[in-house]
């Protein structure tokens, strides 16, 4: 059966009760609402809706420091998942970016296999390691980077802060 097409626009406060709802599915320690208005009220950052028939489906949060774009959050409706959503976000995120030569990079559980394969097939690499960074289980993060060289194909860390051949989980 097709499935309808997906709509991807800018989050809005309007959205966020259907973002907390999902935000509450998808994580163990979810963000309060007041993380979100933040997030919402930074004028460089780029947050966006993923929605199907008019019902949000995901989100992604994204903050920019200086010339680094920061994916804080991302997450889809667990009834969602596995349809390419995350991947149709990322790749409007990039495209709204709209700069080649861009570095973006994020934290993720070193156990979130899910996560991690999805930023390594749109180009992030595992970069660095921030220990014991998740407070409900002292989970590490693994640091990753999306970068000119390695999206280039290079396959080169060069332009990657502190870069360390990390061993993935999962
Ligand atoms: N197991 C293994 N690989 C997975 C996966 C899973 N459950 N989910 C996604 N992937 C990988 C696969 O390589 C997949 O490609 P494929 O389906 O062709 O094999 C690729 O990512 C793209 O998947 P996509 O359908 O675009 O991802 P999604 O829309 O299901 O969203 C997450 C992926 C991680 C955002 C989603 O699982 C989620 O919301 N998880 C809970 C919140 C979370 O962990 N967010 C990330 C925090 S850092």
């Amino acid at each position: 059966m097709s499935q309808s097409p997906l709509e991807i626009r800018r989050l809005t406060y309007a959205d966020l009760p259907q973002v907390i709802a999902i935000e509450r599915r998808a994580f163990p320690t979810p963000w309060s609402l007041a993380m979100f208005v933040l997030e919402l009220s930074k004028p460089s950052g780029i947050c966006l809706a993923a929605l199907r028939d008019g019902t949000l489906a995901a989100y992604c949060i994204c903050s920019r420091y200086d010339t680094v774009w920061h994916l804080m959050n991302i997450a889809v409706d667990p009834d969602a998942q596995r349809q390419g959503i995350a991947t149709a976000l990322l790749a409007h995120l990039t495209w709204r970016v709209n700069d080649d030569q861009a570095r973006f990079t994020l934290e993720v559980r070193r156990s979130n296999a899910p996560a991690i394969a999805l930023y390594e097939r749109h180009g992030y690499r595992a970069a660095g390691l921030r220990r014991r960074y998740y407070q409900d289980n002292g989970e590490d993060a693994l640091i990753m980077w999306s970068t000119p060289a390695p999206r280039n194909g290079s396959g080169s860390l060069a332009d990657v802060p502190n870069p360390q051949r990390i061993r993935t989980v999962g």
